[in-house]
């Protein structure tokens, strides 16, 4: 009695071991690991959404496989995010990795894409460097260098000559420094002063007041979407539009999600970047509309056409190879060219890394909101990190 037992046990254990890899066989999953709660939450909340929405529109079923999307939270802790990565690649066998609110969160996690061999989809960090860490990164988000190049570009045209610098004091920071002060001076700018400002909870005052007593033509700023409000209200506490110091940065500083509630200091400052929810095409036009009605009016900021953007390129790679993994799954991703809500997209086969248009915006008032109206577009931009 006791020994049929155990033998209908055992095989009961087979049967279910082998429906499990049955299982695993027809999911295809997809490990979206974000900052989910803490300072970047927002990042989070927008990518998560985003890829929602991508699913909502174009089903759960991919290259003959039913999409798992498992959602975790990093709390932005770049030890958690590799922990989680590891959970998801030898527990649940994802098929790709994807998120990365942040460049030390993905640079945390390369080394293990690249011992796993699991493609590793990197939906919003945008440090130029986080391609060369694993050859298994694909990018969608963008890179700060592409952004700050342009705008160097653009102020010494338009009467500002003389700028100081304030960036948040890490990678995508020191990125949008060094690119920004080099292409200025290359175009006989002037760069007064480079300051940076911690990650986390930066005191911009002390900083601010520094900048007043230069009196540059502009302050030229990058911070991680979520902190420009912050910034932005010290700006006009310190009274530095008032002293006639123009703010100019990269797109992150008037990100979409927080632009309305910045109010009238914001009226005017003009920035580059690779989308804004108000971009003029009837593809972004759908995009937004319907990422407002699935997220209670919430607008789409770039984190979330970041993700939007890093689903298709999984989703095509899923049906290209039906549903593989390792390196045909990151190969069928190299070279994607596509139209995205952002205008033109392409996957450089060569450096994994994002190609797109850079706009130079605006921020103006639409209807009785806040916009970042794009004005000027540089085409096809690739990362000038690579090319140094
Ligand atoms: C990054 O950490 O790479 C990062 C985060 C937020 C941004 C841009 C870059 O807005």
């Amino acid at each position: 009695m006791q020994k049929r037992f155990f033998l209908s046990a055992v095989a009961l254990g087979l049967l279910a071991a082998h429906a499990g890899t049955a299982l695993a066989q027809d999911t295809f999953k997809i490990g979206l690991i974000l900052p989910m709660t803490g300072p970047f939450a927002s990042t989070g909340k927008q990518i998560e959404a985003a890829a929602r929405l991508y699913m909502a529109q174009n089903g759960d079923t991919v290259g003959g496989k039913k999409v798992e999307l498992i959602v975790k939270d990093d709390t932005s802790a770049p030890d958690v995010t590799k922990r989680i990565a590891q959970e998801l690649v030898v527990n649940d066998k994802v098929n790709v990795l994807a998120g990365f609110g942040l460049t030390p969160l993905a640079l945390a996690t390369a080394p293990l894409a690249t011992q796993s061999k699991t493609p590793m989809v990197v939906m919003a960090a945008a440090t130029s460097s986080i391609t060369q860490a694993s050859p298994y990164v694909v990018r969608t988000s963008f890179t700060l260098p592409q952004a700050a190049v342009a705008m160097a570009d653009w102020a010494p045209n338009n009467g500002i000559k003389k700028v100081v610098t304030l960036v948040s004091d890490y990678g995508p920071g020191i990125d949008a420094e060094k690119f920004f002060k080099d292409r200025m001076l290359f175009n006989g700018g002037q760069v007064l002063d480079t300051l940076r400002v911690p990650m986390r909870n930066p005191d911009f005052a002390p900083f601010l007041q520094k900048v007043r007593d230069l009196k540059p033509d502009a302050l030229f700023v990058f911070v991680p979407s979520g902190a420009g409000a912050a910034l932005m209200k010290q700006f006009a506490e310190r009274g530095m539009d008032k002293a006639g110091i123009k703010l100019i940065g990269t797109g992150d500083i008037t990100d979409d999600d927080i632009l309305n509630s910045m109010g009238d200091v914001a009226n005017g400052v003009v920035t580059s970047h690779h989308y804004s929810a108000s971009h003029n095409s009837p593809l972004n036009k759908k995009f937004v509309a319907a990422f407002e009605k699935a997220n209670a009016g919430l607008r789409p900021n770039f984190m979330a056409v970041g993700g939007y953007d890093g689903m298709r390129v999984i989703y095509e790679a899923a049906k290209t190879t039906k549903g593989g993994n390792g390196e045909a799954l990151l190969n069928a991703m190299k070279g994607q060219l596509f139209e995205s809500p952002r205008g033109p997209m392409f996957i450089d086969a060569q450096t994994r890394d994002v190609v797109h248009n850079i706009y130079i915006r605006k921020v103006e008032k639409v209807g009785g909101q806040l916009f970042n109206q794009e004005f000027s577009t540089l085409t096809d931009v690739k990362d000038p990190g690579k090319t140094k």
